[in-house]
């Protein structure tokens, strides 16, 4: 049965895991798994938070990346971030994660179990959004499996409405020929514009021109 890639470390990876480190350290023990995004990737997420001070922070697909970030607000003592999450028991385990840390007024997690055609998060979810989005980080639902690699194609569309005036987009997972083509059709269907970081297989976007990677 497929499963998600394990991608051997990029040497910008352990360089990645240095600079996460205040981050890392700032809490427990976190279980990082393939599944989670890759540290050179978390990277440029965290730094559109420092550099572009984002404070209105959605995030699709849950994770580690969702207590990273949430430590990185407290330390900023500003912003809040909402992950959708399809699986109700790793909504609840990532809860779980943020409850140990008293993490729950910086993040948290809404259920949206997938729905439609690509199967997206569910319309009552969208609800439990900000309505002036800043940063929109897309590493879910999973698009891994086979018929699934444009999964991820409705998070711009139906959240662009969402984004306020000088918001970044992070695409994770960019080095997979899905990825690529959800990119391709919001760059023809969409004012959006993206800068691709290919060793941390992200790529940055922004309305009208693409943004310098920060
Ligand atoms: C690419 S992952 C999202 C990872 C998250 N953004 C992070 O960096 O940790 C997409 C989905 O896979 C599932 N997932 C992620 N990590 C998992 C794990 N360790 N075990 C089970 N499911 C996981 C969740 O349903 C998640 O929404």
């Amino acid at each position: 049965m497929p499963s998600p890639r394990v991608v051997p470390h990029h040497p910008a990876d352990l360089e990645a895991w240095q600079v996460l480190r205040p981050l890392l350290d700032a809490g427990p023990y976190l279980p990082w798994s393939s599944g989670a995004l890759r540290p050179a990737a978390l990277v440029r997420a965290c730094n559109e938070v420092v550099l572009g001070d984002r404070r209105a922070v959605v995030e699709c697909g849950s994770g580690m990346s969702t207590v990273v970030l949430a430590r990185l607000l407290r330390q900023r003592e500003a912003g809040q971030l909402v992950a959708l999450e399809h699986d109700e028991g790793w909504a609840q385990r990532v809860h779980d994660l943020l409850r140990r840390e008293a993490l729950q007024d910086r993040a948290r997690v809404v259920h949206a179990p997938l729905d439609g055609d690509p199967p997206w998060y569910a319309e009552a979810a969208l609800d439990d959004l900000p309505m002036a989005i800043d940063l929109l980080l897309v590493d879910g639902p999973p698009a891994y499996l086979p018929g699934d690699e444009h999964r991820r194609a409705p998070a711009l569309t139906t959240l662009d409405d969402r984004l306020a005036h000088g918001a970044t987009v992070v695409l994770d997972d960019i080095d997979r020929p899905g990825e690529r083509a959800v990119l391709e059709g919001w760059e023809t269907a969409t004012a959006w514009r993206f800068a691709r970081d290919e060793v941390a297989a992200v790529a940055v976007g922004a309305r009208d021109r693409a943004p310098t990677l920060l």
